[in-house]
């Protein structure tokens, strides 16, 4: 298969961390809807990692964490709704604390969204000091992710935290409109 074919998942040179930064920032400071901002956010930082097999943003909605934006599927993750203190996503949120997991083999609360994932990364986003959601990154490849994976999606998270907690209120204003329907009708 010729290199231009092979999408940008395989593009020869991955943008060093200053430029995937400048690329974030830009997307940002858009006219661009906040759905349509954090879903190329996604896009950009997957398609910069091969070894992340699925990388995608939970919001947290009414307490709830909910599925924002993915990348490396096509189809929504089986768990697109995690309680907090739930599996590793509910985790960071109940303690307040991002979650690098070398092995997720070796985790009795692990929610499996794919049999094969051995590594998972998840950082919080916080706006305004409060938790408004996190990243979620998986890898088949075990101890995929080091603490300078870490540190890049927690300076990522603090460029997009107003998008994330604007896509989070609106989700929250939303389930309570339908919610108002229900009662009226
Ligand atoms: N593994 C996560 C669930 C989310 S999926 O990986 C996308 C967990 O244990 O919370």
């Amino acid at each position: 298969m010729g290199e231009q074919s092979m999408g940008s998942r395989n593009r020869s040179r991955s943008p060093s961390r200053s430029e995937l930064k400048a690329e974030v920032k830009t997307l940002a400071a858009s006219d661009a809807r906040d759905e349509e901002v954090l879903r190329r956010v996604v896009r950009l930082v997957h398609d910069a990692h091969p070894l992340w097999e699925w990388s995608g943003i939970y919001l947290l909605v009414d307490g709830t964490l909910v599925v924002g934006p993915f990348a490396g599927s096509d189809e929504p993750p089986e768990h697109s709704r995690i309680e907090v203190g739930d599996g590793v996503c509910g985790t960071a949120v109940a303690e307040d604390k991002n979650q690098l997991v070398e092995d997720v083999r070796e985790l009795d609360n692990y929610l499996a969204c794919s049999l094969s994932t051995r590594s998972e990364l998840v950082v919080l986003i916080r706006e305004g000091g409060q938790i408004v959601g996190q990243f979620d990154i998986d890898s088949d490849e075990r101890g995929a992710f080091t603490e300078v994976d870490e540190v890049l999606l927690e300076e990522i998270a603090a460029l997009i935290s107003p998008r994330v907690a604007s896509l989070a209120a609106a989700r929250a204003a939303s389930r309570a409109a339908s919610r108002a329907a229900d009662c009226a009708g």
